[in-house]
């Protein structure tokens, strides 16, 4: 009696784990673009928590911006045979091949953070915040506190060809539509990164009387508004007084910036892109549950007056 109950105990145990294996034990390929910015950073070290936590074997691979790499690496999980990919598209176009390819192979590719121009049966799903909202979010904060001065802004634009880069730039134009007051100057790349932020941010002060034509800076991303910011104060200028600076991504840098009174506004992007994607995918592996197209991650505004130090303490050690 005694020997069967511990026998039923241990068959159930048994199941148990084996089901909860069976459940999770899922092989994930995740093409990530690189480390051009803290984001990225927190991005990838979240996702690989997630991964380890639910029991995921994260196969990682970094493209280092290049998106025939980020094929290549799609091309190799699909020959593994992965149980599904996840993408963080480095840029729009060109991936229509690659993902007949994985939808072929009935592998389930899920997109992180940016979007792609293809059909979205090719997808399962993109994990992505409003990008163009996030231009909005950062013109409207422009347009509320620049008033009815003139205004000349310069704007450092990601990855030329990137969703975000699009996306971005479109949401800030709308936001400063019909402000003849606010006007964009000077729009360039500066690739999402500090150092090029730094680099035409100078070229823009050279070219604009070494700052004095210039209210304002739009940065695509916190890194180039750092860089910039760098940039702005070596040209003897006070950012966020002079040089107005408002961006997106909120990363602990930035808080220290606006603490400073260096920087005047940032949007959060959530470095959470993987907790969601993975909750769609064992839905669906699990339980044929078919998520939305699009699973929208929150935007939120954080200026001056939101106690950026006590932000940076709760970000500082998140993986940026
Ligand atoms: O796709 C998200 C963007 O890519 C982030 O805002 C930027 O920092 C990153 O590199």
């Amino acid at each position: 009696m005694f020997f069967k109950s511990v026998l039923a105990g241990a068959t159930m145990l048994a199941s148990a784990v084996f089901g909860a294996t069976a459940a999770s034990a899922l092989t994930v390929g995740f093409s990530q673009i690189g480390s051009e910015s803290g984001w990225r950073a927190a991005e990838t070290t979240v996702t690989k928590q997630e991964a380890e936590r639910r029991g995921i074997d994260l196969k990682f691979a970094d493209a280092q911006q290049k998106q025939e790499n980020q094929i290549k690496a799609l091309r190799s999980f699909i020959a593994q045979g992965v149980d599904a990919i996840l993408l963080a598209p480095v840029v729009e176009t060109g991936w229509e091949s690659v993902l007949e390819e994985a939808k072929d192979a009935e592998i389930p590719v899920i997109l992180l953070d940016r979007t792609v121009s293809a059909s979205d049966d090719l997808y399962l799903t993109a994990v992505t915040s409003d990008l163009v909202h996030e231009g909005r979010v950062a013109g409207q904060w422009l347009v509320e506190n620049v008033g009815d001065r003139a205004c000349n802004i310069v704007e450092l634009q990601g990855t030329t060809g990137s969703s975000p880069a699009i996306a971005r730039k479109k949401g800030f134009e709308e936001a400063i539509a019909g402000h003849d007051n606010l006007k964009i100057i000077r729009s360039q790349t500066g690739d999402f990164t500090r150092t090029k932020g730094k680099e035409v941010m100078e070229s823009f002060l050279k070219a604009e009387n070494g700052g004095a034509n210039i209210c304002a800076l739009y940065a695509h991303n916190d890194d180039m508004a750092l860089g910039a910011i760098q940039a702005i104060k070596e040209a003897g200028l006070k950012p966020g007084e002079d040089i107005l600076v408002v961006s997106i991504d909120a990363v602990p840098d930035i808080f220290k910036a606006l603490d400073a009174g260096e920087a005047n506004a940032t949007v959060e992007l959530t470095p959470n892109m993987a907790g969601p994607a993975f909750d769609a995918l064992e839905a669906y592996l699990n339980d044929g549950v078919v998520p939305p197209k699009w699973i929208q991650t929150e935007s939120k505004l954080y200026t001056q007056a939101d106690d950026p130090m006590k932000v940076y303490e709760e970000k500082k050690n998140l993986g940026y």
